[in-house]
């Protein structure tokens, strides 16, 4: 039962591609099961910037197949850029390395730009969503007019789904938001050069593929995209994004059972940050957010907008713990906070004249919320060579053993700096 499920436990951000890629080195598969091209994994290696939207971050290890399932929608466009600008990079040599789900939700740029047009139009009640489509697709899914992966290479279904979902679209595009209707035509040439260009990568059942991976002992990892707090369900709605980002998502979005999963690593950053709207309790208009948001490089993969930054939120992380299951945690970019003076801990909040840990169930409740903090010592060093928990400073190994503690939940990884090897593994993944 090697099934191990890393998500994000706050608003997405937290450093997951890069985990992502250590644990990968380690893992036979890596599976993305939901979002599309609205996440932004970044990895360093070897100093070199690779910026990964759809592709899993195991695809910088040649051994490690690479699947994108079901729950996933799939922006044709940008997987191909993608793909062409990995193997540019001597990476994804093989084919066969990445698996594309014939059943994973199809995207295309009239998604794009009805979300756009969308966001445009709301004014002052924007999502802040990344404009990637990403609501429209999942729409498309949900009311069964999708076109899935598999329908690119039969061009009669092709077309008659496409001409049934533009009836609609267009309809939206035109008399709502003023835009140019989409040719059915021109679409279809379009994307006859991206389904040429995926042909390779296609496979009919990845779910069975991940069963017989899973009956063969395989060791698979399923990569989370966004973060708890952007769930469709139990995110802080509406500001959140359209698919399910917890764990749970892991087995309905790839086709395997929850028996299967052995350990959900939650990735948590030593502060917290958001991009986007929505109520943040613990954001910070000042010098420390600016702090954050300098050294920390908080700048959005997807969209370079500018995160919002504050302090960690341990109410949020117990909820986050929660919803998901999560087993172990991997602390990251701890060294952001070296310099600060101080560092605060979120540890309660105050709600209607009441204190409370738990976390509110809706947003009104949650924009109320006052953080109540713990305030610890900071400390002044640069600990991006650090290798083990010894060579940290006393105030970061507390803060580590603080943050640990309050949580009930083991931190088996600390991240020190964005290099592959600047991590400390306080415990072995698998
Ligand atoms: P959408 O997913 O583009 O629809 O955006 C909905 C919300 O989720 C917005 O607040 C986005 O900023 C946020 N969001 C989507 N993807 C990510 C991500 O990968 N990291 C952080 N926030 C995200």
């Amino acid at each position: 039962m090697p099934g191990l499920i890393v998500i994000g436990s706050q608003w997405g951000d937290e450093g997951k591609g890069k985990v992502v890629d250590v644990f990968s080195s380690q893992s036979d598969y890596v599976v993305r099961y939901q979002g599309g091209a609205n996440a932004g994994h970044t990895l360093i290696v070897d100093g070199k910037k690779t910026v990964l939207h759809l592709v899993p971050s195991g695809v910088l290890h040649p051994n490690t197949k690479c699947i994108i399932s079901t729950g996933v929608v799939l922006d044709i466009e940008t997987i191909v850029e993608e793909i062409k600008a990995l193997k540019v990079n001597g990476l994804l040599q093989d084919s066969k390395q990445l698996l594309i789900s014939d059943t994973a939700t199809v995207l295309l740029r009239y998604h794009r730009e009805l979300d756009q047009a969308r966001e445009k139009k709301a004014e002052h009640e924007k999502i802040g969503t990344t404009g990637k489509g990403i609501g429209p697709a999942y729409e498309d899914r949900a009311s069964r007019k999708a076109i899935l992966f598999g329908d690119l290479f039969d061009p009669s279904t092709l077309r008659e789904k496409l001409v049934k979902s533009l009836d609609e679209k267009n309809y939206l595009l035109e008399h709502m938001y003023g835009k140019k209707p989409v040719d059915v035509d021109e679409l279809i040439k379009e994307i006859a050069v991206y389904t040429e260009e995926l042909k390779p990568y296609r496979c009919k059942n990845t779910s069975y593929k991940i069963h017989q991976a899973l009956k063969a002992d395989k060791k698979i990892l399923f990569e989370g995209a966004q973060g708890t707090l952007l769930d469709l369900l139990h995110g802080t709605y509406p500001y959140v994004t359209s698919s399910s980002t917890i764990a749970g998502s892991a087995c309905i979005g790839s086709g395997i059972g929850p028996n299967q999963i052995q350990k959900v690593v939650g990735i948590t950053k030593a502060y917290t940050t958001r991009v986007g709207s929505g109520p943040f309790p613990t954001e910070l208009d000042d010098e420390v957010g600016n702090h954050m948001g300098t050294v920390g490089k908080e700048f959005g993969a997807t969209t370079g907008r500018k995160r919002r930054c504050g302090w960690l939120d341990l109410v949020a992380l117990k909820y986050a713990i929660r919803i998901n299951g999560i087993t172990n945690l991997a602390l990251m970019k701890i060294d952001v906070l070296s310099g600060l003076e101080n560092i605060k801990l979120c540890t309660s909040y105050e709600l209607n004249g009441e204190i409370t840990t738990v976390y509110p169930s809706t947003p009104g409740d949650l924009a109320k919320a006052k953080p109540i903090y713990k305030e610890v010592k900071g400390w002044s060093e640069d600990i991006s060579e650090a290798k083990a928990l010894q060579d940290l400073p006393a105030e970061a190994r507390s803060l580590v053993s603080l943050i640990g503690s309050e949580l009930g939940t083991p931190i088996d990884v600390v991240s020190v700096g964005p290099g592959r090897k600047q991590t400390i593994w306080v415990k072995p993944l698998f």
